[in-house]
């Protein structure tokens, strides 16, 4: 199957491949696997507690090219958001920005399922803070 052009240069020159502290309550952390293939990707997300705009953002995919360029992709694009734009994120832009066929559609997914799940985390994470602090 041919990858587009952008799926290649987002597979050859991933962004923000790495890790992030884990236990940092202002990191996120997101783990997904996809059903369809076995393939997982883990997405963390560092936010400012003050504004809820992320400010880094950092993935490691164990999978194919669309889910590497999906990850790569979106971690570009969440950046400087807040974690409510975010959230918002569609894995159908995804597709669209990276022109990915039917059957690398769930590879999108895993992209915006680990965006969420880093959100959550997050989410619980500061929830657990302020109630210790009460
Ligand atoms: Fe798992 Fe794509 S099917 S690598
Ligand atoms: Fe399964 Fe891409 S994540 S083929």
């Amino acid at each position: 199957m041919a990858y587009s052009n952008k799926v290649i240069d987002h597979y050859e020159n991933p962004r923000n491949v790495g890790t992030l502290d884990k236990e940092d309550d202002t990191v996120g952390t997101g783990l997904v696997g996809a059903p369809a293939c076995g393939d997982v990707m883990r997405l963390q997300l560092k936010v400012n507690p003050e504004t809820n705009v992320i400010e880094d953002a950092k993935f490691k995919t164990f999978g194919c090219g669309s889910a590497i360029a999906s990850s790569s992709l979106a971690t570009e694009w969440v950046k400087g958001k807040t974690v409510d734009e975010a959230m918002s994120l569609k894995n159908t832009e995804i597709v669209k920005e990276l022109n990915l066929p039917p059957v690398k559609i769930h590879c999108s997914v895993l992209a915006e399922d680990a965006i969420k799940s880093a959100i959550e985390d997050y989410r619980r994470k500061q929830a657990a803070k302020k109630a210790e602090q009460k």
